[in-house]
């Protein structure tokens, strides 16, 4: 097994933009990966928006995919949908598990990722606040 690799991404707003972001043109790489890598989405995963058929589809397809999925919370998501599932700890910290594959880390957590550290804080101003 070779060694894990982390991508980076943000905004991904749901079914607006999910199926865009990771499909196999736009990111080639992904069909190579393993459940052992990860693809972060720092703010506004979104896939928990409804509740609704789309967004079981996009989450299931989300986590057909190769490898594993983290996400911060970022100013556009439902709280109430995300607060709803129970708090596990996971590589040191605490996370929601909303499927096998999509790891909500939690706020003000340190997780420890074969030998790197990872601070997930949020809290940047948001342009749609009010
Ligand atoms: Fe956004």
């Amino acid at each position: 097994m070779g060694r894990m690799s982390i991508y980076i991404t943000g905004d991904i707003h749901g079914s607006i933009s999910v199926g865009r972001r990771f499909n196999s043109k736009n990111f080639p790489i992904g069909k190579t990966l393993t459940k052992n890598d990860y693809v972060i989405i720092a703010g506004d995963f979104g896939l928990l928006w409804v509740g609704d058929r789309e967004d079981r589809y996009w989450l299931n397809w989300l986590t057909n995919k190769p490898w594993t999925t983290l996400f911060i919370d970022g100013n556009h998501e439902n709280f109430n949908l995300l607060e709803a599932y129970p708090v596990e700890e996971w590589k040191g910290g605490k996370v929601h598990k909303i499927t096998p594959s999509i790891i909500h880390l939690m706020r003000g957590q340190i997780f420890e990722l074969e030998g790197k550290k990872l601070f997930t804080f949020g809290g940047a101003a948001s342009h749609d606040k009010q």
